[in-house]
């Protein structure tokens, strides 16, 4: 794991270690633990902002280089905008993003007054400002021979303390939600990793290794695959050396023999088009086709390294689409787990054919509350939502309010589109049960409309990620390519809903 930053928490009375960090807001007002470190110093950062045009909105810093009076040799002073009580959890991820992109190679100590104008952060906006500081300094640098000076490693290290009210009540608050992010970054590692290294297997390899935080993990190989009579994601797969693995994760921290939850992932190692091939420009992207079983892999680690009281399922298809003498051809049709004949008119539109065994594998094996899947399904999406929302369908009010929320709350936000009968013409066939492909209109929809034939009368939502999950600008609390879309709005829904108390 590519992780930069150690976070410490230490009592507001701690003597500062290293770059100071303080919050104020529109009235360049201090709360009293952080006027009593600065002293004297308050008065140099209303000369420093006066000369630098900073007025304190909310995630505007203000860097002072050997400030006097100060034995630090940095102050850097946050602002928290006019209205602090209307702050968001959000708003203090964005603080620590902004606060550890301020850290650089050298300067390795830093440290952070958790406190408002009007008083110490609460410990669930302290976990918030931790989580930020990790999100930001995370950093994709594995394969770079040639380390920058102050990297160990090539990560930058840095210590930084959290000057908190209440130290054990910080550090207790923040140890579950230090899971979640470690699982954010399982999720950003594996987008990130190149496709020579995470084919399917070597992919499978890494879900097994949940098993040590007690995860029960079972991976079928193509033999298992073509028993159950999986032959829409065997379909995909067969033009590729590399054979295709779906893997089961199962954590059982709820109530003995109480239905799961359940998430599936879209995982496509590297998705050329097939014969239906792709042009070359950006074609390197594909290796990021897999984000949504990289989101359920880091989901359940989270999950499980935070001992969630849930019974939840993470269910994955992995495969290479790949063109070959082998491959899948259009004009094909394959008879998917369901029993249901599939006609292939784009060898391209891979995803779905994935999605279509493992959802089927999932609704009738598991039977679970519910199941939401994850998956960079279409390019229509970006041209729908951007890079800001990802695309959500469901066949359930009640789910999918549940994810806009959590959306809302986490900053993995969601858009509801439709489904309906209306669109099932377009995937009509004049050979099989259906075709893969609906034509240039409302691609997203007829995507999702393709899916549900496949979750059978399961509560169900998908996700549409391929905006989300990988290359999105850079962002106050995401530097690096893949961002690990999903775990924080996937723990968020099962943590508000479905643990048992
Ligand atoms: N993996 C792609 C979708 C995608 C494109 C994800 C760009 C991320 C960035 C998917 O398998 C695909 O190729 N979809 C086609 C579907 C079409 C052939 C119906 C698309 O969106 O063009
Ligand atoms: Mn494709
Ligand atoms: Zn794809």
């Amino acid at each position: 794991m590519s992780d930069a930053v150690k976070v410490g928490f230490v009592p507001f009375s701690a003597a500062p270690r290293g770059i100071l960090v303080a919050f104020c807001d529109e009235a360049l007002k201090f709360g009293p633990a952080t006027a009593k470190v600065l002293g004297q110093a308050a008065d140099l950062v209303k000369r420093a902002a006066a000369a630098s045009q900073f007025k304190g909105k909310s995630g505007a810093a203000l860097d002072i280089l050997a400030p006097e009076g100060l034995k630090a040799a940095r102050l850097i002073v946050i602002g928290t905008g006019k209205e602090t009580a209307a702050l968001k959890m959000n708003d203090f991820l964005k603080f620590g993003g902004v606060a550890s992109g301020k850290l650089t190679p050298g300067n390795g100590a830093m440290t952070i007054m958790a406190e408002l104008p009007g008083g110490a952060m609460t410990d669930d906006q302290v976990v918030a400002l931790a989580s930020g500081l990790r999100l930001r300094a995370y950093k994709f640098d594995r394969y770079k021979t040639r380390k920058k000076e102050g990297e160990e490693g090539g990560a930058l290290r840095a210590d930084v303390s959290l000057a908190v009210a209440d130290v054990p009540a910080a550090k207790k608050a923040f140890a579950p939600a230090a899971h979640v992010v470690d699982g954010v970054i399982m999720a950003r590692d594996l987008v990130n990793e190149p496709p020579n290294v995470l084919y399917p297997e070597a992919f499978a390899k890494r879900a097994v290794q949940l098993r040590q935080l007690g995860v029960n993990v079972e991976v079928l190989d193509v033999k298992a695959m073509q028993k159950l009579g999986m032959g829409a994601l065997l379909g995909v797969g067969q033009g590729s050396a590399r054979p295709s693995r779906t893997v089961i994760m199962r954590w059982n921290g709820g109530r003995r023999g109480e239905a799961p939850v359940a998430f599936v992932g879209k995982g496509v190692c590297f998705d050329t088009g097939g014969i239906s091939i792709k042009p070359a420009g950006s074609m390197e992207d594909m290796k990021g086709d897999m984000g949504g079983a990289a989101c359920v892999v880091g989901l359940m680690h989270a999950l499980a390294a935070r001992k969630a009281r849930v019974n939840a399922v993470g269910a994955i298809g992995l495969v290479e689409n790949m063109p070959d003498g082998n491959a899948q051809r259009p004009g094909d049709i394959v008879t998917s787990m369901s029993g249901q004949t599939i006609e292939i008119i784009n060898t391209d539109a891979e995803g779905r054919l994935v999605l279509a065994d493992v959802l089927w594998y999932v609704a009738r094996k598991i039977k679970p509350r519910f199941m939401v899947d994850l998956a960079t399904l279409t390019g229509a999406i970006m041209v729908a939502l951007g890079t800001e929302h990802a695309g959500m369908f469901s066949n359930n009010d009640e789910l999918a309010e549940r994810l806009s929320t959590a959306g809302f709350e986490t900053g993995e936000k969601v858009w509801r589109l439709p489904l309906g009968p209306e669109y099932d013409k377009l995937i009509d066939s004049q050979f099989a049960d259906m075709k893969n492909t609906g034509g240039r209109h409302g691609g997203s929809i007829t995507a999702a409309q393709f899916l549900q034939r496949f979750v059978d009368h399961t509560p169900w939502a998908h996700l549409d990620i391929a905006g989300t999950a990988m290359g999105a600008p850079k962002s106050d609390i995401n530097q690096s390519w893949g961002s690990g879309y999903g775990v924080r709005l996937l723990d968020r829904l099962v943590a508000d809903h479905y643990e048992s108390k």
